[in-house]
């Protein structure tokens, strides 16, 4: 039965382009979004798989000025790391873009004009912080101050990083300029509101259609609605940033928060113009067939859950969002990561050490989906070496080593097959349907322990059927034990393909199995075979064992700074 080709356009939250790529960005919304891109890639549905940098914004400016460069400094080193990094570990993105390009600038301020002209954006008086020392209206981020409800110091204008509450900068107690330390005074500056408060019923509308998102997303937007919705400044006083097209807003920017997802629809259009297609954009975002899938971490969800589909509402044309997997977050050795104190494994770095696939398993298998993970060199380690290397890597590497010696290097002869080699044909076709299943449900742990479950099933059966002693008594029982494992790993390299890609490309060419495993369709696996005396590839180690003084090396750069 051919499924209808479903349309995907997955996103992964752009991230800012103010450090390197660490760990918590890739176990939050880049892994995920990756394996679950593949795999829709498998079966064969039409993806278009979408991210980018995020380049503006108090984030970007903050760093700039701690480096006294300037902000495209910042987002031409980081931009350029990033996606180096994103190629390196096998995010297949369809296309990586930047918001800073001048493409992005004028979808964002149509996008705004849209809106402005439509009467759901409005300007106003407000009153806010402006150093006096620093000449400039300061953003939340550069406000500091003592927290009105746990009274920790450092609280930002934004967000009390201690107890986690959402603040406005007025609130802080004995507020400061971060950069200068000087107290700001309170003046007049207008702004331009996104009148979300508008789109409060249609939005609970909405979201009571989706009982199938996940609770933290729900429970989030069920605290939002019931606080009820507020109109939303969306310029700022900043000099970085896409500016505000409107006659008399002169060195005002869009809020970053307003441009940065309209980044989903440039990068697509980008996409579209690489492909020669400059129209092709439009058949996923204007399709109502389309799924829109916004892959985030939680830190993310009121901006993808309420305001951006509010955006999208305003604009009228575009689909909306229908899922968004928001993930929790990851630490590293029992602590939060942070960039600026330098506590993080940054991707570059882990990949001048360690090939891919093992930090995508690890982070795979201890995907932080209902809780925060922790993440520890030592469980990397064990990981590794207990279960790539000593089951799927062992399987494969014991049976490939068996042919070579007794097989010449080729397909042993079925033969007739037994209860027992059935039964393991028959467990791949379950195990690739409860693999797909997790996976059309998020549930990306879950899945990975399907596979790995599938070789340890594998590993049991060459153990039961020991062919190290029919070799001598059954030369064609022996035979049929070693084409049905075979049978099983040509299975496994289209089934790993999604968590595992750059092993799943391996094990497929140590087969020599014909074409690329990445053409192969997930409903036609269970019926994958290699012919008898299909010759076989050259064998390579599949998973090396990672040695202690490797991850001391790598405990010990983990330091601290302050
Ligand atoms: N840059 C933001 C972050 O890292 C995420 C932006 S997601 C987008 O938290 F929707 F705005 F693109
Ligand atoms: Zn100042």
């Amino acid at each position: 039965m051919a499924a209808l080709t479903e349309k995907i356009l997955v996103t992964a939250a752009l991230p800012y382009a103010n450090g390197p790529l660490h760990l918590g960005h890739l176990a939050g919304a880049y892994i995920p979004a990756d394996v679950y891109v593949r795999y829709q890639r498998l079966k064969g549905s039409d993806v278009l798989f979408i991210c980018g940098s995020d380049e503006h914004g108090v984030p970007i400016t903050i760093r700039a000025d701690k480096e006294n460069v300037t902000p495209k400094v910042i987002v031409d080193r980081y931009h350029n790391l990033m996606k180096q990094s994103f190629e390196r570990i096998g995010l297949a993105f369809d296309n990586y873009s930047r918001t800073s390009l001048p493409l992005h600038h004028k979808i964002s301020q149509d996008f705004f004009l849209n809106l402005y002209n439509k009467g759901y954006v409005k300007d106003q008086e407000v009153r806010q912080y402006f150093c006096a020392t620093c000449r400039r209206f300061l953003p939340d981020r550069y406000i500091e101050g003592e927290c009105p409800h746990c009274h920790s110091k450092g609280a930002r204008g934004d967000q009390c990083e201690s107890c986690g509450r959402w603040l406005e900068p007025e609130q802080l107690i004995d507020a400061t300029c971060k950069v200068c330390g000087s107290n700001p005074e309170m003046k007049t500056t207008r702004h331009w509101y996104f009148q979300l408060s508008e789109f409060q019923k249609r939005l609970e509308e909405w979201q009571a259609s989706k009982p199938e998102w996940k609770s933290n997303v729900r429970e989030f937007c069920s605290g939002w609605f019931k606080e009820g919705l507020t109109d939303r400044p969306i310029t700022r006083d900043i000099d970085w940033g896409i500016p505000v097209p409107l006659p008399g807003a002169e060195g005002k920017v869009l809020y970053v928060w307003f441009d940065a997802p309209i980044g989903y629809i440039s990068s697509s259009v980008e996409w579209a113009q690489n492909q020669g297609n400059p129209e092709r954009w439009r058949d996923y975002w204007f399709d109502p067939k389309t799924r829109l899938v916004h892959f985030i971490g939680k830190d993310n969800i009121v901006f993808h859950a309420i305001v951006w589909p509010a955006t999208l509402m305003a604009h009228e044309d575009f689909i909306l969002p229908s899922q968004i997997p928001a993930n929790e977050f990851l630490n590293i050795e029992g602590r939060k990561i942070s960039t600026s104190r330098n506590w993080a494994v940054w991707v570059d770095e882990y990949l001048d050490v360690f090939p891919p696939d093992p930090l995508r398993y690890w982070l795979e298998s201890n995907a932080p989906e209902s809780k925060d993970a922790d993440f520890t060199w030592k469980d990397f380690q064990v990981r590794n070496n207990s279960e790539l290397a000593d089951v799927l890597g062992n399987l494969v590497n014991r049976s490939l080593s068996f042919i070579e010696k007794n097989f010449e290097s080729k397909m042993p002869p079925a033969g007739s097959l037994t209860e027992a080699d059935q039964g393991l044909l028959a467990t791949i076709a379950e195990s690739a349907k409860c693999i797909g299943s997790s996976l059309e449900d998020f549930q990306v742990r879950r899945a990975v322990m399907e596979l790995m479950d599938l070789a340890r099933a594998g590993n049991k059966y060459f153990n039961d059927a020991a062919p190290w002693s029919s070799i001598k008594s059954n030369r064609a029982r022996c035979a049929s034990t070693l084409n049905t494992t075979l049978q099983l790993q040509l299975a496994l390299a289209v089934l790993m393909e999604p968590f595992l890609p750059f092993s799943a490309e391996k094990l497929w060419k140590m087969l020599n199995a014909p074409g690329s495993h990445r053409d192969q369709r997930w409903h036609e696996i269970p019926a994958l075979r290699l012919p008898d005396n299909h010759p076989l590839g050259t064998r390579e180690i599949l998973f090396g064992k990672i040695e202690d003084g490797i991850i001391e090396a790598q405990i010990k750069k983990l330091t601290i700074s302050d």
